[in-house]
């Protein structure tokens, strides 16, 4: 196992997951890939680790190039166990070296490491500190909730190399390192389901990330999962610009499952009217599709059909776990609308349109249901319903996002999340929790707890 030299004086020494297939239920046909990487300096550093199972395989490129025994830091971006789940073995086998990390990531590793982390011996940093190795320094910026609150990044200045961490990552097993050796035909939508699945609800943060390494120079983007970005450095910025401000596509996703065929026939029938309307539809039966391969198309759709028959008084579980997952991931400022066939109680319309709402979706149209089997006229209607919602995506808003001061009275005091860094501006409310712009963090309700980590309100701190 060798290391792979990325930049001077700096090599990959990850560890490629090529029989992965489950990455906390999101599908990875492509297997994955957990990237740590050494910087050779007076100081030699460590950024990250991978996950136990390869730790062997992180030592033996390591030893490729320098004698483990030679490292001095470690830098834990993210505790996560898929990047710290080497660290206790690591520290073992190590004597001596310094671990640098955020507040919140010390203690975080306390948190799943228990005692075995009494005695190391920690640098906390914060966004803005910076060390030197000698000839190289590297910086922190922290980015709460890009994964964890813990999750930062490290950047090189005199490389211009941004080790990323979760941020700008894909679950992707590949020979090579590097984004052009692989392609943009096939990274961008791994990049895209990857940001669907992992990032997309803390899109929020994520603008905040891309304002703060915004006036960094960066010649590479190196993350903690897939490959090196050099190539394609401005197209994954823009994906994430558009990603994380739930920019869409005018195009359509309608999701569901049938027990005997009639939701179906009503789904292709909406296929069919949003179609004749010019918009692009894909259909995804969740019989055959993953649930975390239709939220990348919900990622990029302005459209969210969901269809699913009435059993036993409730919605088919498929689609509940669908919705589900969806809720968590909080997709905004798209358009939602739910279908169905019934027998005789027909709640599943009802009920799906329920959790689309409360995923953040807009619904201006009622939910639509058939009896047993839609006749002709039936799915008339339900095609002239598909060219409703494309009339209803025109209208909708791209940018509900307030800016900050825009709306909303007197801008006040904002308040910080000690936990998460969410930053509560009264200016702009809470949109998830139904507060309007102009309350003042005084005035929100006792039971509100910060939109990102749910920490409760004693755990903010005037910004
Ligand atoms: Fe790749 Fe949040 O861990």
């Amino acid at each position: 196992m060798k290391a792979v030299k990325i930049k001077p004086d700096v090599y990959w020494v990850g560890f490629v997951d090529w029989n992965l297939q489950e990455f906390h239920g999101y599908t990875t046909p492509r297997g994955t890939t957990y990237n740590a990487y050494l910087i050779v300096d007076e100081q030699v550093t460590l950024v990250d680790t991978v996950k136990h199972y390869g730790y062997q395989q992180m030592m033996q490129r390591i030893a490729s190039v320098i004698d483990p025994g030679d490292i001095d830091k470690l830098v834990v971006n993210h505790v996560e166990m898929d990047h710290s789940g080497s660290f206790v073995q690591f520290l073992h086998d190590v004597a001596g070296v310094e671990v640098i990390t955020s507040p919140q990531g010390r203690q975080g590793l306390i948190e799943h490491y228990g005692a075995t982390v009494d005695d190391v011996d920690f640098d906390i940093v914060r966004s803005g500190d910076e060390r030197s190795l000698g000839s190289y320094s590297v910086s922190f910026v922290q980015v709460p909730m890009v994964h964890w609150p813990d999750s930062m990044v490290t950047y090189v200045p005199q490389l211009e190399l941004l080790l990323s961490n979760d941020a700008f990552g894909q679950h992707i097993a590949s020979d090579g390192r590097f984004d052009d050796e692989v392609g943009w035909g096939v990274l961008e939508p791994e990049a895209a389901k990857y940001y669907a699945n992992i990032v997309l609800p803390y899109s929020e943060r994520v603008v905040g990330v891309l304002d703060s390494v915004g006036d960094l120079a960066i010649d590479m983007i190196a993350p903690s999962h897939g490959v090196i970005w050099r190539s394609h450095i401005a197209d994954i910025v823009s994906c994430y610009e558009r990603w994380a401000t739930h920019q869409t596509e005018p195009s359509a996703v309608v999701v569901y499952d049938t027990m005997w065929g009639s939701t179906e026939k009503m789904a292709l029938a909406l296929m069919r009217g949003l179609k004749e309307a010019g918009i692009p539809t894909v259909l995804r039966s969740l019989q055959t599709y993953h649930r975390s391969e239709v939220i990348a198309d919900v990622l990029q759709s302005k459209i969210v059909a969901v269809g699913s028959p009435t059993l036993n008084r409730n919605m088919l579980p498929s689609v509940s776990a669908f919705l589900t997952y969806m809720k968590g991931l909080q997709p905004k400022e798209r358009l939602g609308f739910a279908f169905g066939s019934y027998g005789w109680s027909g709640e599943s319309a009802a009920d799906v349109q329920q959790i689309i709402s409360e995923a953040g979706l807009q619904t201006p149209e009622d939910p639509l249901r058939v009896k047993y089997v839609p006749g002709s006229d039936e799915l008339e209607d339900v095609v002239r319903m598909g060219q409703k919602l494309a009339e209803s995506a025109a209208d909708v808003q791209q940018s509900e996002r307030q800016q900050p001061g825009s709306e909303g009275g007197a801008a006040g005091q904002r308040w910080v999340c000690t936990v998460c860094g969410y930053v509560y501006d009264p200016s702009q409310g809470d949109e998830s929790a139904d507060i309007a712009p102009g309350t003042e963090f005084g005035d929100l309700p006792d039971d509100w707890v910060c939109p990102i980590c749910s920490a409760d309100r004693d755990k903010f701190e005037k910004e």
